[in-house]
């Protein structure tokens, strides 16, 4: 998992009104839950009373209580009630949830896993998806897949010809998307499956953001094929664009083994025109979403739960030159968790730093908050922009390059 970055933890829906709701992300147990004021609260379920589950407890005004023996906990996390101990009592504070920075962008639940900043950075999408007025819906599922495997079969399609053939809804991708009109659109799936030749593939790299742009065609038929742009973002963010089909899919990790998939569908424009009744719309985006949430993504995780290993990382694959787009997105992930590893130690120095100058010999702080899965600790410098692109490590980031190219395999040869 990468620090230091904004991550989808769920659609804004799915926040329940009346109670708390409970996710797993990141490798923790987590609840969520609205003050009095609708202001969005996200902090570690984990009692750290006797260790019980707070997303299974209730609201109480402006505290959310446990479910085990009542303990009360307000927004930035402090225990406020202890019944057992009545009204007048001296709460330790070691009772202490921690609490994570959320904020509500894009009708998603963003949270911030990585370092406290005094000013964290803003949730930045690609241009492609701030601009785009097309209506959409979106949906989402999980399943026991690592995110790096998840993140690479949506990095290229050629794929799609193998994985994506046999199911009965397949069909429909090849009538509407390779039939032609002349042949009644009956040659949709000869067409379909012939074409996976990679032509014209280019691949850019922005910061943290990679955009790659390719033909897929039939190679004995170039004029059967199609067009492809493809955006990654930093951390889990996917885009297509290819013929009437936009998707843009952000994929989370829930754990080591685990992935959260919220997948969006953009309306296309001739949709319009097929469909006049404009409530009905949403309706076929729907259908089209549940379709690749029940047949399209379980065949490609049936591939994806055979892989091994189950991690995919610089080094474990032997890449061709059109798997550009995976290789780059490895290596910003290495690039990342590296450049947070040297902040948090860095945060750690300078803390010790200034203990050794200012505090009393024997009077080391006491740490209140609770320990678990969590992510580096506090530097507190405040100088991160969140996507890693700009900064002070560019030795480090150099590694994105030639020589990185040719640690992973690639060649630079176009097909
Ligand atoms: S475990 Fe939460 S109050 Fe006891
Ligand atoms: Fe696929």
């Amino acid at each position: 998992m990468i620090p230091n970055q904004w991550y989808p933890i769920l659609q804004t829906g799915d926040i329940k009104r009346d109670r708390p709701t409970g996710v797993r992300r990141m490798g923790e147990e987590l609840v969520l839950w609205r003050d009095l004021g609708g202001t969005l609260v996200c902090q570690s379920a984990r009692c750290p009373h006797k260790g019980a589950n707070i997303a299974e407890g209730r609201l109480k005004g402006n505290t959310v209580e446990c479910p085990y023996h009542g303990f009360r906990y307000n927004a930035e996390g402090t225990c406020k009630v202890v019944p057992a101990l009545g009204a007048n009592a001296r709460i330790p504070q070691s009772l202490q949830l921690k609490t994570y920075p959320v904020r509500e962008q894009h009708g998603l639940v963003w949270l911030w896993w990585g370092e406290a900043r005094e000013q964290l950075p803003e949730i930045e999408l690609p241009h492609e998806l701030v601009g785009n007025p097309r209506p959409h819906e979106t949906i989402s599922w999980t399943r026991p897949v690592h995110y790096t495997r998840y993140i690479e079969s949506l990095l290229e399609f050629y794929h799609v010809t193998f994985v994506h053939r046999d199911h009965w809804t397949n069909n429909i991708d090849y009538t509407f998307m390779y039939g032609t009109a002349r042949n009644l659109w009956m040659d949709g799936r000869e067409r379909y499956l012939a074409a996976n030749k990679i032509v014209n593939h280019e691949v850019v790299v922005d910061g943290t953001t990679i955009r790659s742009t390719f033909d897929q065609c039939e190679e004995a038929n170039p004029a059967n094929s199609s067009h492809f742009n493809l955006i990654y973002q930093a951390p889990g963010l996917t885009h297509v664009k290819t013929g009437l089909l936009e998707i843009t899919t952000w994929l989370t990790p829930i754990d080591d083994e685990n992935t959260l998939a919220i997948m969006r569908l953009y309306e296309y424009p001739q949709l319009r025109t097929m469909v006049p009744i404009k409530p009905l719309r949403p309706w076929v985006l729907r259908a089209s979403l549940l379709m690749e949430k029940l047949v399209q993504d379980p065949q490609d995780v049936g591939i994806m739960l055979r892989q091994e290993p189950k991690v995919s990382e610089r080094g474990v694959n032997k890449f061709i030159a059109v798997d550009e787009m995976n290789a780059k997105f490895l290596q910003i992930r290495d690039r990342l968790k590296a450049e947070a590893e040297a902040d948090a130690k860095a945060g750690a120095e300078a803390h010790t730093e200034t203990h050794a100058e200012t505090a009393p010999a024997a009077a080391p702080e006491t740490p209140v908050t609770q320990t678990s899965t969590t992510p580096p600790a506090t530097n507190g410098n405040g100088s991160g922009n969140g996507n890693g692109s700009k900064g002070a490590h560019g030795t480090r980031r150099k590694r994105t390059g030639a020589a990185a190219d040719r640690e992973d395999g690639l060649t630079k040869a176009r097909s």
